[in-house]
């Protein structure tokens, strides 16, 4: 979910609405704004996208300073308008916005409900406005009726409240990693809100609310304190991030837009790291100097969704080029396990945003157990970013599509330049070999370019493939996960059921799906397990299925059995993964298109997950 606040001079809707729209990745299910106007709560929710919201506005205008408003991923309640945020306290006089989940509603709300307070909506935010209420009822503060209200609910928190009582205030709250909150420092105004886009036009001075503390918002005033109530110097920090970069441009979709920036953060992801004079990688901010390489037992890779898949690819390339064990774990597993972890181990968790709740569970985890624990991360001040040893941050720039493209290449490029600097730690590798793992790597930004110029051929493979009701998508070897993250970009924005399968497994059970109603996805490149996936194409055409191939270019073979083909240019076995996945981007971005689908926001993701 995402979060807007402001308090000023100026009017708040148009500034919320706004930051609102920069969220919007966050979640769309359903969208609000509370203003406070002549010293009363105004309130406008609607289900659905902003747009939805903005309309209602232009109909029922509100005029007014403070306010806060809210981009909504569903947990609790139908996404309709009453389970919309922000929501108001049974009196009237306090309204707030909220991410994360009340873990004890059910109980809190039997106790409001005994107390007489009758309930509006389903979800469980609206146990935190009413008890924020009953201490305001009682005479306490704003700020103390907030801090007895996080005493008694359970959970990961980011709230901002707003009272009629006490009109010149703004206060938010941070429990945990329910999302971040964030301030941005103005002239005689003030935002706050839960990433940085929302609000940076306005400022680019901001500071990071960490967990367990709260700010008080006035117009020209900032207070950060424990939420015990003890208050903290706050650091201001200055960011530069492009606001413009986050506009679409000439391309119908943002996801579109991101596919052909892959040159560029590609680029950039290595620009700075690599010193070609000494054919050395240099990425300070991961503090590898401090790792102990002889006493490594191994790392955990933690993450999730298309980071996830990142991760397996690393492992091969860790693995292979450093030595060192690699375990990939989806985050919400290895929180939940008591992993075998020491302080001898690294957590490296890989993160688009910076945070996902379970991502940033697993990295606390992992530090509780005494682990070094680092991440690679696109958002930059994310909590992913920040609660670490060392970092390396993907340098992709804002991703807005929800389905993940940039922020899955970068990392597989971070992964590889990762392994050759540990096994250059480890002194595994003569001058020759490490220059040649540096050339090989220079050449992504440009096989990357070679696969977008041929968009209108993938395009045209896309038009056949279209009305398919369900795709097998195969891959051996470091490109066994390639064939997952192409099954899941089909999935999430097409909605075809698309499953992928280590192609060796195939006999083993999905072969039995296989017709000619069920496509098969093979990746295919030129590697040492190319021969394998040749036999097992051979299968799938025995069969009856139709076969779609990702070959090396010049691949007679591949060509001969398959019934299309997404050629992509030779490279280097562990580069492989980068270049093979490009075709599979463009093709399930064409097919979402031509299904006519809401590409950038495909029914119910939420390209953050900040609860569990
Ligand atoms: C969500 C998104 C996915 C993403 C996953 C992990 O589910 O829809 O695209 O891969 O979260 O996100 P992260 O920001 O941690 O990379």
């Amino acid at each position: 979910c995402g979060i807007v606040g402001y308090i000023g001079d100026r009017e708040a809707t148009p500034i919320i609405l706004e930051g609102l729209k920069k969220l919007e990745y966050r979640g769309y299910d359903s969208a609000g704004v509370a203003v406070l106007s002549n010293g009363k709560i105004e309130l406008r929710r609607d289900s659905g996208k902003i747009t939805h919201l903005e309309t209602l506005l232009k109909e029922k205008p509100i005029s007014g300073s403070p306010g806060i408003g809210h981009t909504r991923w569903a947990t609790h309640g139908e996404p309709n308008e009453r389970n919309s945020h922000p929501h108001v306290g049974y009196k009237g006089q306090v309204v707030i916005v909220h991410n994360g989940i009340v873990e004890n509603y059910l109980e809190l709300k039997d106790e409001l409900m005994a107390e007489g307070i009758q309930f509006n909506s389903d979800t469980d935010t609206e146990t935190i406005v009413h008890l924020i209420e009953i201490n305001l009822d009682q005479g306490l503060s704003l700020e103390e009726s907030v801090r007895n209200t996080l005493k008694r609910i359970k959970g990961a928190h980011g709230i901002v409240v707003l009272s009629t009582k006490e009109p010149e205030k703004i206060i938010s709250a941070r429990i945990g990693n329910a999302g971040g909150v964030v301030i941005g420092l103005g002239e005689g105004e003030n935002f706050i809100a839960s990433d940085i886009p929302a609000i940076l036009e306005h400022t680019n001075r901001m500071v990071f609310l960490d967990s367990h503390q709260m700010a008080i918002l006035e117009k020209d005033k900032l207070t950060v304190q424990t939420i015990e109530g003890q208050v903290l110097d706050y650091k201001v920090e200055i960011i530069n991030l492009d606001p413009v970069s986050a506009v679409k441009g000439n391309y119908r979709h943002f996801m579109q837009k991101e596919i052909h920036e892959q040159v560029r953060s590609l680029t950039e992801t290595m620009a700075g790291r690599i010193d070609f004079q000494h054919n050395s990688i240099l990425i300070p901010t991961l503090n590898i100097d401090e790792v102990d390489f002889d006493q490594l037992k191994g790392i955990k890779i933690v993450a999730c969704g298309t980071a996830w898949h990142a991760g397996q690819v690393g492992k091969y390339l860790i693995e292979e080029i450093a030595k060192i064990p690699v375990e990939v774990d989806i985050a919400s597993e290895f929180r939940y396990r008591d992993p075998l972890v020491d302080k001898n181990h690294i957590i490296l968790a890989i993160s688009q945003s910076g945070e996902t709740a379970d991502t940033l569970a697993a990295m606390e985890e992992g530090r509780k157990k005494g682990a070094r624990v680092w991440s690679i991360v696109n958002a930059i001040g994310s909590q992913a970013m920040r609660l670490t040893d060392g970092y390396i941050s993907m340098q992709a720039g804002p991703e807005i599509g929800v389905a993940s493209t940039k922020a899955f290449t970068a990392p597989l490029v971070d992964l590889y330049l990762l392994a050759v600097m540990m096994a250059d730690k480890k002194g595994l590798l003569s001058a020759q070999e490490r220059s040649q793992y540096i050339a090989e790597i220079s050449k992504v930004p440009d096989l990357v370019g070679t696969c977008l110029d041929r968009e209108n051929q993938v395009r045209e493979i896309a038009a056949k493939y279209k009305d398919t009701e369900h795709m097998l998508y195969l891959g051996r070897g470091i490109n066994m996960p390639i064939a997952y993250e192409g099954a899941l970009k089909l999935k999430e924005i097409s909605y075809i059921h698309a499953e992928a399968y280590p192609a060796g497994e195939m006999k083993h059970g999905p072969i039995a799906l296989i017709d000619e109603d069920m496509p098969v996805m093979a990746i295919l490149p030129h590697d040492q397990w190319y021969e394998k996936m040749i036999s097992q194409v051979e299968q799938a055409k025995a069969r009856g299925g139709k076969v779609i191939v990702v070959a090396t270019d010049g691949d007679t073979l591949a060509s001969s059995l398959a019934d299309d083909v997404l050629w992509i240019p030779e490279a280097f076995w562990m580069v492989n993964p980068v270049v093979a996945v490009l075709p599979l981007q463009i093709l399930a971005y064409h097919i979402a298109a031509m299904r006519g689908l809401d590409v950038d926001q495909p029914r119910n993701l939420a390209k953050s997950v900040t609860v569990e």
